[in-house]
């Protein structure tokens, strides 16, 4: 049986990752989750697989070298999915230090960690041991607007925001591993995901959540920044597909072939939320493009984001699935259904985030 190490596991990728596997693999594998529980990190998300035999889950920091290592000798680890991050780009302007610290010295310490637990004394690596790095396309930059340009795994690096720029740090740290120890790792470069469980700091479940409660919807700019949108269930199955059926030492760009600006993102969505509330729910009255606030532009606020996922598409087979009018209207469903998960997401220190960040 395979023993996975994921670390953020109790985060929006990472607990939709773990489902995703369950779904898989059911009692073949066992996870081990290992997340700090910061701001970002909700057991709730994990509820229906807290009581599965094969799974484990462990609050520790990933900076924590003792607490890391001893996860690596009280367990025969297999694979490690690394998620663990600070992920949003608007606190990484605020405060920049947390993002070296957890990005680039948590990675660190994962990678030290697991290199000490599978290097052989002749410098080589047990066998069918593997590291997959998870990471986003902002290590690239921004495109311009109107060309047809995309990134690919040979584009440059051209990092912007601190939170971008710490997780190229993170990259070039595995990198470095791969080439220096012939560590046995994979990077993959994701585009924006979306889909349950995402927390609503980000736009998509920032915006349906504002639409239904009446709240204004703070659009940044002109509104015409252009992001890719990938279902987050077809991030989990590519992130698999890498780990099992990619080369080793590769990187691989996934991406949704969907681009589109932010501002026909939130008319899709308050089509959509329209469309599927009832005729009876009041909330219907007020979800309309009345409620569209253009607010000051974030600060060194990236164009456009747009991978062209060919080589993970001809190398592995995977391409996106998820049309994206079905993925919203997925989550859409899933918010509707969740609306406790949401109250207690945007309870406590949300609002104080929120006033800051949006009631200045
Ligand atoms: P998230 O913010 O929802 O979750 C991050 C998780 O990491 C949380 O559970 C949090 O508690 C945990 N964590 C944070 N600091 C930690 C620490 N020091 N030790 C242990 N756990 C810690 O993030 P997400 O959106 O699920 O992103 C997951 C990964 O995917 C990140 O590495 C991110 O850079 C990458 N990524 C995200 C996107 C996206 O659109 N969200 C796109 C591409 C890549
Ligand atoms: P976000 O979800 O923060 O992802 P990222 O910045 O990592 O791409 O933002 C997606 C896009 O939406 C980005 O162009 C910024 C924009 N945005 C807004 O216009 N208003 C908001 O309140 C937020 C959170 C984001």
């Amino acid at each position: 049986m395979r023993t996975y190490l994921v670390t953020g596991g109790a985060g929006f990728i990472g607990s939709n990752y773990i489902h995703y596997m369950f779904r898989k693999y059911c009692d073949e594998i066992r996870i081990i989750n290992v997340d700090a529980l910061t701001y970002a990190g909700n057991l709730e998300n994990l509820k229906d697989v807290e009581k599965r035999p094969n799974y484990t889950f462990i609050r520790a920091d990933i900076c924590d070298k003792e607490a890391i290592a001893r996860v690596f000798e009280e367990n025969d680890i297999d694979r490690v999915v690394h998620f663990a991050a600070e992920s949003h780009v608007d606190r990484s302007i605020r405060t920049p230090e947390i993002f070296v610290q957890t990005n680039v010295l948590g990675t660190a310490v994962m990678l030290n960690c697991a290199k000490a637990a599978w290097e052989l004394p002749d410098g080589s690596f047990r066998e069918n041991k593997k590291f997959l790095h998870v990471s986003t396309d902002e290590v690239y930059g921004s495109l311009p607007e109107d060309d047809n340009a995309f990134f690919y795994e040979t584009t440059p690096y051209d990092p912007h925001s601190p939170y971008s720029a710490s997780k190229a740090a993170s990259d070039m740290l595995v990198k470095a591993y791969m080439d220096t120890y012939r560590f046995p790792a994979n990077i993959t470069n994701c585009s924006n995901n979306y889909g349950p469980y995402q927390f609503p700091e980000k736009f998509i479940p920032l915006m349906i959540h504002n639409a239904l409660e009446g709240k204004k919807l703070p659009v940044y700019g002109d509104g015409k920044n252009v992001r890719d949108w990938l279902y987050v269930e077809d991030h989990a199955k590519a992130i698999d597909m890498v780990q099992e059926q990619g080369k080793l030492f590769e990187t691989y760009n996934i991406g949704g072939h969907n681009e589109k600006q932010n501002i026909e993102i939130l008319h899709i969505i308050l089509e959509t939320l329209r469309d599927m509330l009832p005729d009876d729910d009041p909330r219907k009255a007020h979800v309309n493009e009345g409620l569209i606030s253009y607010v000051e532009d974030r600060k060194g606020h990236d164009r456009r984001y747009a991978i062209a996922p060919d080589k993970i598409r001809t190398q592995i087979g995977w391409e996106p699935e998820t049309m994206f009018r079905d993925g919203i209207r997925k989550t859409i469903q899933w918010f509707f259904e969740n609306e406790e998960w949401m109250k207690n997401a945007t309870s406590g220190d949300y609002q104080k985030y929120y006033r800051e960040m949006y009631e200045k």
